[in-house]
Parts: C-alpha cells; sequence; structure tokens
C-alpha cells in the first residue's frame, strides 16, 4: 500500500468512525427524549381507556417506574406504570407486608416476536416455579390490562378492582429481569424494590426493605470473616519468626475479626427476622462458624503451658478449628452472595479478595517450606560435621 493509499483507508476509517459516533449519538438523543415524564402526552399511543388519563395522580416511585393512577368512588384502580425497558420483564405488585412471597403482581414485557404480554402471577415463593402465572388475588376488571412500548418505555396498564379504598399505606412492589420470560415463565428480576404507598395523596413514604441493614450484614462479613481474619491466619503462620510480635499481632487481629464478624451475625440476625428470608443453608453455616470462633476465643483463655505434654494436642486443635471456620466463613460468605442476591460488583470484590489470600497463602507456604528444607540441610551438614 502506497502513503497515499494509506491515507485515503485511514480517512475513511476515521470517517466511518465519526458516522458510528454519530449515529450513536442521535441514537442516545432519541433515547433520552422519548423516555417518560409526568408531563409526557401518552394520549397518542396508549389505547382507550387509558388514553384518558387527565384524573390520574403521576409520581415517579423507584428507579426509573412512575405511577399514574386513579381510583373510582367503586374501589376501581386504573393504572398505568412506565419503565425504561429494553429486553426482560417490568412487574409491579400489592403486598401486605412489603415481601414478594405471598403477593400478587402484574408483569408486561415485550416477547422475542415483538408481542407485547401483560399477565398476573402470584408469588408463592422465591425460586421461578413458585412464581406462578395466570394465578393471583387480583380482581382484574372487564376492561382488558395492556402493554405498550413507545421508544425506550414500556407502559403497563391495567385496572383492578377492591373490596374497599386503597390504604394510605399500601405496600408495593416493583422488579424487573433482564430475560424475556419463555412460555410465560418469569426469571429471577436484576432489581427489586418494595414501598410504602399512600393513594389517598399520591405519594411514597419510601422503602421497606431494609437495603442498609442487608449492605451491613454483607459487608461487616466479607471485612471479618473474609478479609482481616484470614490476614490474622497468615501473620501466625508465617511470621513466627518475629516473635513475640507475631503472637500480639495475631491476638489484637482475631480479635478485631471476631467483633466485625459477631456484629455481622447480628445484623444477619436482625435481617432474616425483617425479610423472613428462605436463607436456611447460610443461615445456620453462619450460627455455626461463630460456634467455631467462640470456642476459638475460650480455647485462647485456656491455653495449656508452652511445655505441658497436652500443648501439641491444643495446637492441633487450634490450627484446624481456626482453618474449618475460616474456610467455611468463605463458603458462607458466597452463600450469602447468592442468597442475597448481591450483584456483580460484590462477587468481582470477593473474588479478587478470595484470589488475593490464596495466591499469598501459596507463595508463603512454598517460602516456608523451602526455608525448613534448606535449615534441615544445614543441621543435618553440622551433625555430620560434629560426629567426624
Ligand atoms: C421467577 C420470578 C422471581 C423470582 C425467582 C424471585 C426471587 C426472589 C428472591 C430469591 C428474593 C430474595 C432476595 C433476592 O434474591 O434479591 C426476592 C425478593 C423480592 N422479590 Fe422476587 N422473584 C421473582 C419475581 C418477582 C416479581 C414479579 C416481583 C414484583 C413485581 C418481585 C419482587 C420482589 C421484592 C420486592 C423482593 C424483596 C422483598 C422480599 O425479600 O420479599 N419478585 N425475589
Ligand atoms: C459467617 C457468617 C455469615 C457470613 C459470612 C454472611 C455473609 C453474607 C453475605 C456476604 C450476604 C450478601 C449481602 C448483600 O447482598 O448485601 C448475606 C446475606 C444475608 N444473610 Fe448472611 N452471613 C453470615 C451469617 C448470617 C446469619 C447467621 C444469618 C441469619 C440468622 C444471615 C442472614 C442473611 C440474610 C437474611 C441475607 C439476605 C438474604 C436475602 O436478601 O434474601 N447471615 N450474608
Amino acid at each position: 500500500m502506497t502513503v497515499a493509499e494509506g491515507f485515503v483507508a485511514g480517512s475513511r476509517k476515521g470517517i466511518l468512525l465519526a458516522v458510528i459516533a454519530i449515529c450513536f449519538l442521535c441514537r442516545a438523543n432519541v433515547v433520552v427524549a422519548q423516555t417518560d415524564t409526568c408531563g409526557s402526552d401518552l394520549s397518542s399511543f396508549l389505547p382507550a381507556p387509558y388514553s384518558d388519563y387527565s384524573n390520574h395522580i403521576c409520581q415517579p416511585v423507584w428507579y426509573n417506574f412512575i405511577l399514574r393512577y386513579s381510583q373510582s368512588p367503586e374501589n376501581v384502580l386504573t393504572v398505568i406504570l412506565s419503565a425504561v425497558y429494553t429486553v426482560g420483564w417490568v412487574g409491579m405488585g400489592f403486598s401486605k407486608d412489603g415481601r414478594m412471597v405471598g403477593s400478587s403482581a402484574m408483569v408486561g414485557w415485550i416477547g422475542r416476536d415483538g408481542k407485547a404480554h401483560i399477565r398476573q402471577y402470584f408469588l408463592n415463593g422465591t425460586t421461578p416455579s413458585e412464581v406462578l402465572v395466570d394465578k393471583g388475588k387480583l380482581n382484574v376488571t372487564t376492561v382488558a390490562p395492556t402493554v405498550v412500548l413507545h421508544g425506550a418505555t414500556i407502559y403497563l396498564a391495567f385496572q383492578l378492582k377492591f373490596q374497599a379504598p386503597l390504604d394510605k399505606q399500601q405496600p408495593l412492589i416493583f422488579a424487573f429481569g433482564t430475560t424475556p420470560p419463555k412460555h410465560h415463565h418469569l426469571t429471577h428480576h436484576e432489581d427489586k424494590e418494595a414501598i410504602s404507598f399512600d393513594f389517598s395523596g399520591g405519594k411514597s413514604s419510601g422503602s421497606l426493605y431494609p437495603h442498609q441493614l442487608k449492605r451491613s450484614h454483607g459487608v461487616l462479613a466479607i471485612f471479618g470473616w473474609g478479609v482481616i481474619m484470614p490476614i490474622g491466619a497468615i501473620v501466625a503462620r508465617y511470621y513466627k519468626d518475629l516473635d513475640p510480635l507475631w503472637y500480639y499481632l495475631h491476638t489484637a487481629i482475631q480479635f478485631v475479626g471476631f467483633v466485625l464478624g459477631l456484629a455481622a451475625v447480628v445484623a444477619g440476625v436482625a435481617l432474616y427476622d425483617q425479610l423472613h428470608a428462605n436463607v436456611s443453608a447460610h443461615r445456620a453455616l453462619g450460627i455455626f462458624v461463630l460456634s467455631l470462633s467462640i470456642l476459638q476465643i475460650i480455647a485462647f483463655f485456656l491455653k495449656p503451658d508452652k511445655d505441658s505434654k497436652v500443648r501439641r494436642y491444643w495446637n492441633w486443635y487450634h490450627h484446624w478449628v481456626g482453618r474449618l471456620a475460616l474456610f467455611l466463613a468463605s463458603v458462607n460468605i458466597v452463600l450469602g452472595i447468592r442468597v442475597g442476591g448481591a450483584g456483580d460488583s460484590w462477587k468481582v470484590s470477593y473474588a479478587f479478595d478470595l484470589a488475593v489470600i490464596i495466591i499469598t497463602v501459596i507463595v508463603m507456604e512454598c517460602l516456608m517450606r523451602v526455608k525448613a528444607s534448606k535449615k534441615k540441610a544445614i543441621d543435618i551438614a553440622n551433625t555430620q560435621m560434629n560426629t567426624i
């Protein structure tokens, strides 16, 4: 290729990239322009009777979910729920206590074939097989529910008849998934929220979901059991030549780790009481690991003298119970991240933490063994020299 050809090819690439960038920016503008706000005009694309929403109250409820609704004197609630949508499903449910289990929800999506769907689901449990299509306690009126995709926004519109006017503190649940349902079977949500909503004034009085407690539980558990205590164990195993510093460091670090780990379990119990989540394996393992760490602390105070005959057994016990507790705690962190649906950032951070610990242990173990075998060789050589 000549210099001139190269230049032409280069500028063509540049132009192509510029065109792609402009298209992308235009698309981004279109997307921004087409997302919903309470001032948007929906009458041109929503079918009757939903297109006449002049008496509706409009309120952003969660994330990019906007709720428009009106309540008639006969307790008929007309709802238009909008949310930014690319793929997957969007749902809104009516709950007794802010929990998913026991609620009934209206869920809408656009199928792979481009067809719009809206169905009622009964959320009988938190596994996909317990989320039952065309079941539920919501009384849908004869006005058919509908779903419309307009630009980047999906609109779910439905009418429900209630026995009495909706409460001032009606728990509502919202969720969205990113996988389109197959044969109407929903998959686990990407995110969810529970709020208390005042239908008389159109106000949301905040989240019913204990986000902060859950976060504190996870952060304390990962920090205590997954960072501090493994560091304490590494100090005890690989820094014995810094005597007696290793001993004080080990005791202090494990004590801090234990306090954080204990706080994590206390937060876990409080979280469990609030969520009544189905986390029996995680809960049992957490309590077992805490019991092992309490045993370690008790054993620390009952430590036999260095010259005592039983000290060997005590050492063996302390080392293996410690290792077992750390191993089970790491299993329980993984379980917690799974049952809590903690998301990718948690998975990546913990995987990184675990990888750093495991690599450190492997490297330090190899160094320690090499050092020990060198020392043994020198000792043997010395004894041989002495016997000559
Ligand atoms: C197959 C479908 C579904 C599955 C497998 C599922 C699973 C779960 C699971 C395992 C949890 C516990 C915490 C977590 O993992 O994030 C949960 C919580 C929650 N889900 Fe779902 N869910 C489904 C559908 C829905 C729908 C349709 C809604 C609402 C429209 C919803 C709303 C909620 C809410 C608000 C919570 C938090 C409150 C609580 O823990 O009860 N879920 N779900
Ligand atoms: C060694 C002890 C424990 C560790 C390392 C641990 C770790 C974790 C982690 C990392 C999460 C995810 C946090 C998040 O998503 O923000 C979690 C969630 C959770 N843990 Fe624990 N945990 C322990 C003990 C317990 C105990 C004893 C209980 C209950 C009595 C408990 C109850 C829960 C609950 C209810 C959730 C949330 C589940 C949901 O959203 O449905 N944990 N745990």
